[in-house]
């Protein structure tokens, strides 16, 4: 799949988060050109409360899984917190193995212009590179929160000079997280690069949802900038209410799901 292609001939580019082989193989089958194994594993896989935990050996992991699922999307896998801003070494280790052991096509790395150098020397060795501008959810704590970023004018300058040295730097495309609509749009046409949205308004190239929130994967909590297609936890819920109803009933399982001896064996074998 050619994402910058897409952006040339102005087709909307759908994005979608997968962390395994079973969810993979329905989005990449359904089409999506675009599958991140996002560190939002963290949080939707392994119930933590940030994305910071997350190791490379795990993204590693999740990314094989997702290859195997996997046969025409794009696959870009995340680089965890500290597996890249330590040094331009680690980044160019560490999304090597990223590429090689995981069978990822690109990495995508949190960051602005300060970031730009390192994701130069990848693109240089071959490494394609997606950035991540606006709210970047390994700096959770400096941001204070999940909040909106670039709402001040010159904050808002400085995320187009960011998308800007990204674009210099090699990357092959950029998130945009929670980011003033406005903001996006001046950033995509300022980009020849395509801009993928997630709580970044209608007028990016593309648009990336985690796979949980679009399918409803837990009831709890829905953040606004998603909108869910489906209710899986609540079916799920309910079916197994219904599973634990029937096998407690004695209805399950069923004629169906047995297989017997012929009467004639049964007559011997019971005799
Ligand atoms: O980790 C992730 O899923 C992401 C997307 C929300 C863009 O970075
Ligand atoms: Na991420």
């Amino acid at each position: 799949m050619d994402i910058v292609a897409m952006k040339r001939r102005g087709e909307r580019i759908a994005a979608l988060t997968a962390y395994d082989y079973t969810s993979a193989q329905m989005i990449d089958a359904a089409g999506v050109p675009f599958i991140l194994i996002g560190d939002t594993l963290g949080m939707v896989v392994q119930g933590q409360d940030t994305t910071l935990p997350v190791t490379l050996d795990q993204i590693i992991y999740h990314s094989q899984m997702v290859a195997r699922g996997s046969q025409r999307a794009l696959l870009v896998g995340d680089m965890p917190f500290m597996s890249y801003q330590v040094s331009v070494e680690d980044a160019l280790r560490n999304s090597a193995r990223l590429l090689t052991e995981g069978k990822v096509g690109a990495v995508k790395i949190e960051g602005g212009a300060s970031i730009a150098p390192t994701i130069e020397r990848l693109v240089n060795v071959g490494i394609p590179v997606c950035g991540h501008l606006g709210f970047t959810p390994q700096s959770v704590h400096a941001m204070g929160g999940p909040r909106i970023q670039g709402k001040e004018p010159s904050a808002a300058a400085s995320l187009v000079a960011d998308a800007k040295a990204l674009e210099a730097a090699g990357a092959f495309a950029i998130v945009l997280e929670l980011v003033p609509a406005t903001v996006a749009q001046e950033i995509s046409r300022r980009v020849s690069i395509p801009t993928i949205g997630i709580g970044a308004g209608p007028h990016c190239d593309g648009e990336v949802q985690v796979f949980h929130d679009l399918f409803g994967l837990y009831s709890d909590l829905k953040p606004r900038h998603t909108r869910r297609y489906l209710k899986v936890a609540e079916d799920i819920a309910s079916a197994t209410r219904q599973f634990i109803r029937d096998v407690s009933e004695g209805t399950f399982p069923g004629a169906e799901q047995t297989s017997d001896l012929g009467a004639e064996a049964k007559e011997r074998f019971r005799a």
